[in-house]
């Protein structure tokens, strides 16, 4: 596929980097973005070489100002839905993906900007960041994860706040409300979330996946239901020998050469 809306680079140590490439249309996503974006993450889950995505926004101003209004001009209440349905369907495979994701959110991150990073594992934010679901002015509300994810992010008030008055909040509110894990220079994001993705690279590829898993089963299982699952998680990291491998790197002081099996 030719990609004509986004920019995909993977880098020598298995860093995918994803940018999402409007920025005369502050990052807008059209269908046309979506399908890029699917298309993407497939090859993404499907590439040994990945380790780990980081999702940005080109330019200073945005990360991704929503959904592009102008597809809404003449929308029935069967494209709602269908609009609805493929956008929550392409976000999804973000959790479903067998990588982590880490938005760099530079400017805004509203409406479908937020819930897309509302769909990372980790969100670096730009001191400029602005997160927020401005659907209600327009009339509809989110509907690609939004009210969702940002109630189990931010906790019922504030997700209520944001959504039913359309206001945004600035970085800093972003992290005190746990949105976001750190915030940076806006220059800085990619860096960090790069720096972060490499990280995570050089650990052991399956017990980053499982725990990876473990945590997102917290998000949306009981208590018990989660703890079996890391239970079992658990039970199959014990038997790899990239665990053995950890081990004995660990007792002869060396950096561990983790090898995915
Ligand atoms: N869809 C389509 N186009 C968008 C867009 C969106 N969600 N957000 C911004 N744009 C376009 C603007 O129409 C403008 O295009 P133009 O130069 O051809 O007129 C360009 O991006 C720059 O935006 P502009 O509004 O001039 O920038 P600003 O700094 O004055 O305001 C925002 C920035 C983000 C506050 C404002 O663009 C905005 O409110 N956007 C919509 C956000 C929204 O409601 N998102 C949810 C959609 S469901």
């Amino acid at each position: 596929m030719d990609l004509e809306t986004l920019l995909y680079e993977v880098d020598a140590d298995g860093i995918a980097l994803v940018t999402i490439n409007r920025p005369e249309k502050l990052n807008a996503l059209t269908n046309q973005t979506l399908d890029e974006l699917e298309h993407v993450f497939l090859h993404v889950d499907g590439n040994d070489a990945v380790r780990a995505v980081i999702v940005t926004g080109a330019g200073t101003k945005s990360f991704v100002a929503g959904a592009d209004i102008s597809q809404f001009r003449n929308l029935t209440a069967l494209d709602g839905h269908r609009f609805a349905l493929r956008g929550q369907a392409v976000f999804n495979r973000i959790e479903s993906l067998s990588k982590p994701v880490v938005c760099a959110v530079n400017g805004y991150a509203l409406g479908g900007g937020c819930e897309l990073a509302l769909h990372a594992d980790i969100i670096i934010a730009g001191e400029d960041a602005r997160f927020g679901q401005p659907e209600i002015n327009l009339g509809i509300m989110p509907g690609a994860g939004g009210t969702q994810r940002l109630l189990r992010a931010v906790g019922k008030s504030l997700a209520t706040q944001m959504v039913l008055t359309g206001e945004s909040i600035g970085a800093r509110r972003a992290r005190e409300a746990k949105l976001v894990s750190e915030i940076t220079q806006p220059e800085l994001t990619v860096d960090r979330a790069t720096a972060l993705a490499e990280t995570i690279a050089a650990k052991a590829p399956l017990a980053v996946r499982l725990a990876r898993e473990s945590l997102r089963k917290a998000e949306d299982s009981d208590l018990d239901t989660g703890l079996r699952f890391e239970r079992h998680a658990f039970t199959l990291l014990a038997g790899t020998q990239d665990r053995n491998e950890g081990i004995r790197a660990f007792q002869e002081k060396r950096p561990a050469l983790f090898k995915g099996c």
